[in-house]
């Protein structure tokens, strides 16, 4: 049997479920198909908001992104709040980014170049003053750097909110795995699911993470390139009682691996998280646990008195440019909310708002055409002389 919707999305994470409250949002009949909606990346993600903290250098095209959308966080929270009567964990906290020895300082100098450079306003703390910041900090930090605009978010609490948001705004749920992408006369046409009822569609958007290279029936020169990146994080709990722990978000570059801590509200204490290229494994390993906590506890000597209550392994949709791809792929009806790697929470309102964009008028806004798919389209195959 075959039902008809304007928009069909397949894959219900954060990037999904968006997509579909803000279709639904412009008056476009939406499906959305996903086994278990409001789960994927989200459920491990720590969610950071770290539009600064996370810049790398050659990135500025995606800073300008991030910082629209974390400009758009404080609005779209609250609409969200409002719709579902939901506390989300936002938290307007800030960020501390701290060096630990003379190599992890020079590099945070240079982030603070690049940061300064794009009109970043981050500022240069020296040890102490960083501890007088974070009294739980390790004494042996040399320096950091504040950012009060990088804030957070509980990525749970927007999953579930995003569920409800869609339901109540009238998105049919369609809760099993999508198997193919119909496609009739050259247009997307709609999807084929895991029981055989084949799902018509004006326009179906691919928005299943990692997984989005994986949809048979789409025609490999429309497959989007991204690949998964394992991420192991922990869960701590804070204690009712134990006193304050950390203020705000305090992150450091390790060895070489980044490692965060992100203290929410409720005491939960997030601590990631690694960068594995290890294709689909989501295992969590003694190493990866122990890196982190060896990690951590260089930054925050006092971790180790916490429970452990969690350790959680997910996978990131890595690009090949670490950009999202999003909008109207060559394959007429076929559009893309994929590829958001490291930066998925928080370029969670503005996904929504470019891909409803995208819809109605069949184009990106100006301001996110450097991320439409086309960018890594394949040139045809010169012919032989
Ligand atoms: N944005 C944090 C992470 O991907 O680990």
């Amino acid at each position: 049997m075959s039902r008809s919707a304007d928009v069909l999305v397949v894959g219900g994470g954060i990037i999904g479920l968006v997509t579909a409250w803000r279709a639904a949002g412009r008056g476009l009949s939406t499906a959305l198909v996903d086994p278990a909606p409001g789960g994927g990346a989200a459920q491990v993600a720590a969610g950071m908001l770290a539009a600064v903290t996370e810049l790398h250098p050659g990135e500025e095209q995606l800073l300008a992104l991030n910082t629209a959308s974390a400009r758009a966080y404080p609005a779209f929270v609250a609409e969200l709040s409002e719709v579902t009567g939901a506390d989300l964990g936002y938290r307007r906290c800030g960020t501390l980014a701290v060096a630990l020895d003379a190599d992890d300082r020079s590099q945070l100098r240079e982030l603070h170049a690049v940061q300064t450079a794009a009109g970043l306003t981050p500022q240069w703390l020296n040890g102490r003053e960083c501890r007088r910041l974070e009294p739980m900090l390790a004494p042996g930090v040399r320096g950091g750097l504040r950012v009060d605009d990088d804030h957070q978010i509980d990525p749970r609490r927007l999953a579930a909110a995003l569920v409800t948001a869609c339901a109540s705004a009238g998105v049919v749920f369609h809760r099993q795995r999508a198997e193919h992408l119909v496609v009739r006369r050259e247009r997307a046409a709609g999807a084929l699911l895991a029981d055989g009822t084949e799902l018509a569609a004006g326009q179906v958007v691919l928005a299943a993470g990692s997984r989005s290279g994986r949809l048979a029936g789409v025609p490999d020169e429309v497959v989007p390139p991204v690949r998964p990146v394992k991420g192991q994080i922990l869960r701590l709990r804070v204690p009712p009682g134990f006193g304050p722990f950390l203020s705000r978000t305090v992150r450091a570059v390790v060895r070489g691996g980044q490692v965060y801590l992100v203290p929410r509200e409720d005491g939960e204490l997030v601590l990631g998280a690694t960068s594995e290229e290890l294709g689909w494994d989501t295992t969590v390993t003694a190493g990866g646990v122990y890196e982190l906590l060896r990690d951590a506890h260089e930054l925050v000597p006092g971790i180790t008195e916490l429970p452990l209550v969690e350790t959680r392994a997910g996978l990131r949709p890595g690009s090949p440019d670490n950009a999202p791809l999003l909008g109207p792929t060559a394959l007429d009806g076929l559009l893309l909310a994929t590829g958001h790697h490291r930066n998925g929470v928080l370029l969670t309102p503005v996904t929504g708002d470019v891909l409803a964009h995208a819809l109605v008028h069949g184009a990106l806004p100006d301001a996110a055409r450097p991320f439409t798919p086309l960018r890594f389209a394949r040139l045809p195959q010169e012919q032989p002389a």
